[in-house]
C-alpha cells in the first residue's frame, strides 16, 4: 500500500516511524515532512492544506491512503474534498469530515455537542457581540479563575485563564473585538475545573473504536507547570491515575456517547478523536476535543503501540476495526522535548545540531519536530526542535534515559524541562 502522511512536526515523525514498520507499506510519503521523516519515508514539498497539489500528487503516485496529522486540513474539509471528487474518492482518508472536525474547529459546536449527548464537561455560555451582556452576567455567576476560549482555531493560543473578574470582562470584550480575528468573534466562557489532566486517543471507524495508550503532556514552558503555554514540552504514557476504573468511566460516559452522538447527528467520523480530559474528584470530564493525535503525546504513544498500525488504519477504512487487535507495550514511554531558547516567544533558527552519533548508540528514539537540513547538517528550524523518547520499566527509568540523550544533543540556546512526569 502507498500511504501519504500530512504534516511536519514531531507527531508526524512518530507516526511515520510507526507506519514505516508495517510490512503492508510499499511506499510512505510525507507532505511536507521534516529532516526526521526523510529517514523513514520520502518528503514531498507540498503544504498539508494545498488540496489541489495533494490531489495531483496522490493520483500521479497512486496513493491508497492519506493519514492526516494536523487539524487544519481536516477543518478545511480534506475528507469531503477527496471523497467528493470522482477522481480521488477511492483514496482512504484517515480523519473526519469537515462537519466532524468541528469538534475541534469550533468550541461552541463541541460544547453544544457534549450538552446534547450528556457528556460531562464544564458549564459554559457561548457569547458573541449580540449577547455580550449575557456573557458579563454569566461571568458574575462564576468563581475565579475565569476561562475564555476563542471559538475557532488559534494554533493553540485561543484559551485565556484570568485571575480576576475585571480582567475576564475586559479580555472578553477584546476577544470579541478581534483579538484572534474571526476565530474569537464567538467566545466560550467556561467554569474553571480543577484537577489533573490526561490525553485519551480514540481511533474510530465510525462504529467501532480502539483506545490507544493514555498519555500526559506538559504544556507550560517552565518547570512546575509555570510560565507560558507551549505546543508541549514532554509526555509520558501510561498515566497511573487513568486506571481501569477511571477508563471504564471514560468509555461509558465519554467515548461511547461521543461515537453514538456522531452517528445520531449523521456525522461521518473515521479517524482519531483526542479527548483532553481532566479528573475532577475522581470523575473524568472533557476539557476539549481534538480531531487528530496530540503532540508530543504521539511521540510516546507510538512507542507503546505494538500492533501493526497500518492494519488498524485499514480497519478504520473498511469499518471493521472490531476485527483488529491493538496490543500495547506494558513498559513506560517518556519523551522530553528540546526547544530553542526563547520559545514560545521569539527564538533563533538555523543552529547546527550535533550529538546524533552518540545518541544513536543508545536505545532512545529521536523524533524531529522543528529541524531542517542546512549544508548537509541538521539544524534547528522551529521552536520545538526534537523529541527524545525512551522506554523504561518505570517512569523514572524512561525519563532518566531521555534526559541522558537530551544532554548529548547539542545546539546553541537549547532548553528543556527537567521535571517531565513530576506530577504522576
Ligand atoms: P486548549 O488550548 O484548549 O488545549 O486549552 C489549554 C489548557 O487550558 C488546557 O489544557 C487546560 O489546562 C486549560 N483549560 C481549558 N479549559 C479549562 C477549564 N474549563 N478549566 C480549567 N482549565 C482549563
Ligand atoms: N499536546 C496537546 C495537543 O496536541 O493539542
Amino acid at each position: 500500500m502507498k500511504i501519504l502522511l500530512l504534516g511536519s512536526g514531531g507527531r508526524e515523525h512518530a507516526l511515520a516511524w510507526k507506519i514505516a514498520q508495517s510490512p503492508k507499506v510499499e511506499k510512505l510519503f510525507i507532505a511536507p515532512g521534516n529532516a526526521g521523516t526523510s529517514a523513514v519515508g520520502e518528503n514531498v514539498a507540498i503544504k498539508a492544506t494545498d488540496f489541489t497539489a495533494l490531489k495531483t500528487f496522490a493520483l500521479k503516485e497512486k496513493v491508497d491512503m492519506i493519514v492526516v496529522g494536523p487539524e487544519d486540513p481536516l477543518v478545511e474539509g480534506i475528507y469531503d474534498n477527496f471523497t467528493g471528487d470522482a477522481a480521488t474518492q477511492h483514496i482512504a482518508i484517515i480523519g473526519p469530515t469537515a462537519k466532524g472536525a468541528q469538534l475541534e474547529g469550533s468550541k461552541e459546536f463541541a460544547k453544544g455537542f457534549m450538552e446534547r449527548h450528556g457528556i460531562p464537561t464544564a458549564r459554559y455560555k457561548s457569547i458573541n457581540a449580540e449577547n455580550l451582556e449575557e456573557g458579563l452576567a454569566f461571568l458574575e455567576t462564576l468563581e475565579a479563575p475565569y476561562v475564555l476560549k476563542a471559538d475557532g482555531l488559534c494554533a493553540g493560543k485561543g484559551v485565556l485563564i484570568l485571575p480576576t473578574l475585571e480582567e475576564a470582562k475586559k479580555e472578553l470584550k477584546e476577544m470579541l473585538g478581534g483579538m484572534f480575528g474571526q476565530a474569537s468573534a464567538t467566545v466560550v466562557i467556561e467554569e474553571f475545573l480543577s484537577g489533573i489532566e490526561c490525553s485519551v486517543f480514540v481511533l474510530t471507524d465510525s462504529k467501532n473504536y480502539k483506545v490507544l495508550p493514555v498519555a500526559k503532556d506538559y504544556k507550560r514552558i517552565g518547570e512546575d507547570d509555570k510560565g507560558l503555554n507551549t505546543g508541549g514540552m514532554g509526555s509520558v504514557t501510561p498515566v497511573p491515575f487513568a486506571d481501569e476504573v477511571f477508563m471504564e468511566k471514560v468509555r461509558t460516559r465519554i467515548i461511547e456517547p461521543t461515537i453514538r452522538g456522531l452517528q445520531e447527528e449523521d456525522i461521518l467520523y473515521k479517524g482519531f478523536i483526542f479527548l483532553g480530559l481532566i479528573r475532577v474528584k475522581g470523575e473524568p470530564m472533557v476539557i476539549e476535543y481534538n480531531v487528530r493525535m496530540g503532540d508530543p503525546e504521539t511521540e510516546s504513544v507510538m512507542l507503546r503501540v505494538q500492533s501493526d498500525f497500518v492494519e488498524l488504519l485499514e480497519g478504520v477504512r473498511d469499518v471493521n476495526l472490531d476485527t483488529k487487535t491493538l496490543t500495547m507495550d506494558p513498559r513506560t514511554a517518556a519523551c522530553v522535548m528540546l526547544v530553542s531558547g526563547g520559545y514560545p516567544e521569539a527564538y533563533e533558527k538555523g543552529k547546527v545540531m550535533t550529538g546524533f552519533e552518540e545518541a544513536a548508540a543508545t536505545d532512545s528514539i529521536l523524533f524531529h519536530a522543528g529541524t531542517a537540513m542546512k549544508d548537509g547538517q541538521v539544524a534547528t528550524n522551529g521552536g520545538r526542535v526534537i523529541a527524545v523518547c525512551s522506554y523504561g520499566e518505570t517512569k523514572e527509568e524512561a525519563l532518566a534515559k531521555s534526559y541522558k540523550v537530551a544532554e548529548m544533543i547539542q545546539f546553541d540556546k537549547k532548553y528543556f524541562r527537567r521535571d517531565i512526569g513530576f506530577d504522576l
